[in-house]
């Protein structure tokens, strides 16, 4: 187990963080914690291509790589895809309630890309959607039900907080899967995010995954925050490994959704391959509901789960002012009620504090278009990858500074999100682990472990965020604190230490 090193002497921590906060009222406390904990940092390989979790389902041209992602604005939809391998097959989407023997139909479509001198499988794309019963029969998702029994129409309505299967493929090499759909979205809804980054395919990246999987906290859905399969960093940007990626994730991703922010490993921009359409592979593979939040690209968008209002904003696409990107969050935030969903999250790749050596102050450029936006709107917490490392920052925010005024220092301020860095997925870039000193005070901890983290809303006051390193059990919590929602808590510190 790791020793903390900190700033304030040695008593322990809980007093320490008490005495602080008395101490300097409103002032930040210098008592940010850099944890010495110690492992085994060799660079882990991604795993090779013949490893257990790349294997390629058995039968002629089965589905492969099957996942999934929320398929409208408020959880009543899934957006299922897959590829085949070998010839396009169906596009057809069955699934049933756990209750009900009766299959309904979605009908998707495919697509291949090429990407210098690979090929793609026929990705295909279907979106189950939630149907109201009386309009259930014209839609292009049911047409198979034009002439059916009031029953089976109540089919075709996907419910919300139940299990459903499905089934991809067809002839002999069909694969069920099965999901939960959202619960209704309301302010005290509870629900358990996972947070992953930065994954990768290495031994690392299998091990993130299965200690999230067996974490008795029990994701119900991840938020992943960019850097998906490190295909780029082969020759090539050998897209085989886009495809190695998809197939070690269905074992998580196929049952529950992964919530896609497109980070800079996803651009694939190699002009010298003669490959100029950023974020190709991405793209193709991926797909998010975007629409449904009026966006005009995937690569930001908004949806309702539970009592989380969730915006993706991609740090690789223009977002200066008047580029769509910021017109849309302008109109986004202030759609957001915070009576139906308590919770603001944001989520991005590059993250807009960070006090490692890697990466610092690439966040800067939207720090300051988009800051000042998440305390006006008491953004709870921001999540972010990229920096291959663990850190939680104080509530902080710097947005007084005017070019003249030198006021230019993150100060304690109640209505700023927290950020949390949570890139350590375990890619084979391998960790940053060299941290710029001292630790400034905006740095709340800071470890470079891989591991994932747990967000875990209990109501609209209180949410639970634990981090977990690879190297502890699976219950362990290396880091943790409660989050005090910011609209409905707005004079109560937060974040509490929670320890
Ligand atoms: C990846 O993790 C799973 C689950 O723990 C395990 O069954 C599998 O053998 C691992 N594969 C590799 C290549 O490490
Ligand atoms: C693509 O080109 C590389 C380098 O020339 C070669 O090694 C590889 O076999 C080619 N792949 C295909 C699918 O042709
Ligand atoms: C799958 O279907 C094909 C063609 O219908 C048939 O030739 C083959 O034997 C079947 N495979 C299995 C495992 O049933
Ligand atoms: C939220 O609820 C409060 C109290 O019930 C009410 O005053 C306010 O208008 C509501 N806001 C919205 C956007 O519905
Ligand atoms: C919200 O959750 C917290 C933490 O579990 C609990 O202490 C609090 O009583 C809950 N609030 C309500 C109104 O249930
Ligand atoms: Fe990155």
């Amino acid at each position: 187990m790791g020793v903390a090193r900190r700033d304030c002497g040695g008593l322990g921590l809980g007093l320490l963080v008490v005495g602080c906060l008395i101490l300097t009222g409103l002032e930040l406390c210098n008592c940010g914690m850099t944890s010495s904990y110690v492992r085994n940092d060799d660079l882990s390989l991604d795993m090779p291509l013949d490893s257990d979790v790349f294997r390629v389902p058995p039968g002629y041209n089965a589905p492969q790589q099957v996942h999934i992602t929320q398929g409208d604005y408020v959880g009543k939809g899934v957006i299922v895809s897959w590829v085949t391998p070998d010839e396009p097959g169906s596009n057809t989407v069955l699934y049933w309630a756990e209750s009900s023997q009766l299959k309904s139909r979605a009908d998707g479509f495919f697509r291949a890309y090429k990407y210098f001198n690979y090929t793609s499988g026929y990705i295909h794309h279907c979106t189950i959607k939630n149907l109201e019963a009386s309009t259930c029969p014209y839609s292009p998702y049911c047409s198979s039900f034009l002439l059916v029994h009031l029953s089976e129409l109540m089919s075709c309505l996907l419910q919300f907080d139940t299990k459903y299967y499905y089934e991809v493929g067809i002839g002999n090499t069909t694969r069920q899967f099965w999901f939960i759909t959202a619960p209704k979205v309301g302010p005290d809804v509870s629900y358990t995010f996972g947070l992953i980054g930065d994954l990768g395919q290495t031994h690392d990246s299998n091990t993130t995954l299965t200690h999230y999987e067996l974490n008795p906290a029990k994701g119900q859905a991840v938020l992943f925050v960019g850097d998906l399969s490190y295909a780029d960093d082969y020759p090539l940007h050998d897209n085989n490994r886009w495809d190695t990626w998809g197939r070690f994730i269905e074992r998580n991703a196929a049952y529950q959704p992964w919530i896609w922010t497109a980070g800079n490993h996803e651009l694939d921009y190699a002009p010298e391959l003669g490959e100029t359409r950023p974020f190709k592979p991405y793209t193709n593979r991926f797909h998010v509901p975007y629409k449904a939040s009026d966006s005009t690209s995937p690569f930001w968008y908004s949806i309702k789960r539970a009592s989380a209002y969730i915006i993706v904003m991609s740090s690789y696409t223009a977002f200066g002012k008047y580029t769509p990107q910021y017109k849309w969050l302008q109109k986004e935030l202030p759609k957001v009620n915070r009576n139906e969903t308590s919770w603001l999250i944001v989520l991005m790749h590059c993250p807009l504090y960070n006090s490692y050596v890697g990466h610092y102050m690439e966040g800067e450029t939207m720090r300051v278009i988009y800051e000042k936006w998440f305390v006006e709107y008491k953004v709870d917490v921001v999540f972010a990858g990229h920096v291959h490392a663990y850190e939680r920052s104080e509530r902080v925010s710097n947005i007084a500074y005017n070019v003249v005024n030198g006021l230019c220092t993150p100060m304690s301020d109640q209505s700023a999100p927290v950020y949390i860095t949570i890139g350590d997925g375990g890619n084979l870039e391998g960790l940053v682990t060299e941290m710029t000193q001292p630790q400034p005070s905006y740095s709340a901890y800071r470890e470079a472990s891989f591991g994932h983290g747990i967000l875990d809303i209990k109501n609209r006051t209180h949410a639970y965020f634990g981090w977990h390193r690879n190297q502890d059990g699976y219950a362990v919590e290396a880091d943790s604190i409660w989050l005090l929602n910011r609209y409905w808590n707005p004079s109560q510190r937060s974040s509490v230490a929670a320890l």
